[in-house]
């Protein structure tokens, strides 16, 4: 599938957190042959390389953000791609509770963002990916051959990404206040976080990780 060389083949995953984009489209990835690129982790990165600069999240300058972006790149390793910084990679620092309370913040300002789409297109157009964020079917591939939006009811979301940090089932309060976390990220992010006219909706509340990796795959074959 990643043969046509006039233009390489994208499938883009969009839909709200923890609502499976990233494993699945690594999954969709390896079963195609193509490469996972995550476009949260670009924004991740660029928040990771601030906070290291100092100074409160209040007091960032869209100026400053854009400084610390230029540091940021991304290389391709054998199934996905990792985030660099100054060159060196930071994939384990970009996760953790500092990151993830203000990268929203980040990823509302205008030229960050019109940054990280061209280097997510600029990397497309080099690979052919599964690319997985909030815009990717709508700001950043209007032509991509598949667009998938992910989504699952709050409280299931809550519960995956419990069970994915904990390794274990999540207590009533842990489901709530996790639930209330990603409700009140939801919020924040919804301006950014729409479905294209024309992508396909998956639902996968009730579903397996498995059963929806088959299906975006069966829709991804019957447009190659
Ligand atoms: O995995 P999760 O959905 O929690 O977040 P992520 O994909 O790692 O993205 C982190 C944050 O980056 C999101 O909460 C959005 O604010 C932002 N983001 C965005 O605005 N646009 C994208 N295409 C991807 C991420
Ligand atoms: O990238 P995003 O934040 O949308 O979600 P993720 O980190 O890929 O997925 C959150 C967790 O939900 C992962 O541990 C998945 O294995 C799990 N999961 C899923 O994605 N789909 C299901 N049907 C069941 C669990």
């Amino acid at each position: 599938m990643s043969s046509d060389k006039r233009s390489p083949l994208v499938v883009t995953i969009d839909g709200p957190a923890a609502s499976g984009k990233s494993s699945t489209s690594q999954m969709v990835a390896a079963r195609l042959d193509l490469r996972h690129l995550d476009s949260g982790m670009i924004y991740r990165t660029i928040t990771h390389a601030r906070l290291r600069g100092g100074e409160a999240p209040e007091q960032w300058t869209e100026q400053s953000v854009l400084h610390a972006a230029r540091r940021v790149s991304v290389a391709p390793g054998a199934t996905s791609f990792t985030p660099r910084l100054d060159g060196a990679d930071c994939e384990a620092a970009i996760r953790g509770d500092a990151v993830t309370s203000t990268v929203s913040l980040v990823a509302k300002m205008p030229h960050v963002r019109a940054w990280v789409n061209a280097l997510v297109r600029a990397t497309a157009a080099s690979h052919a990916i599964v690319v997985d964020g909030r815009d990717m079917g709508t700001a950043v591939f209007p032509d991509a051959r598949l667009k998938v939006w992910l989504l699952a009811l709050p409280q299931e979301r809550a519960r995956r990404r419990l069970v994915q940090r904990t390794g274990r089932a999540p207590t009533d309060a842990e489901l709530a206040a996790e639930t209330a976390e990603l409700e009140r990220r939801d919020l924040y992010d919804r301006e950014q976080t729409q479905p294209a006219a024309d992508a396909v909706w998956l639902d996968t509340t009730g579903m397996t990780q498995d059963e929806q990796v088959a299906k975006i795959v069966e829709l991804a074959l019957e447009r190659r």
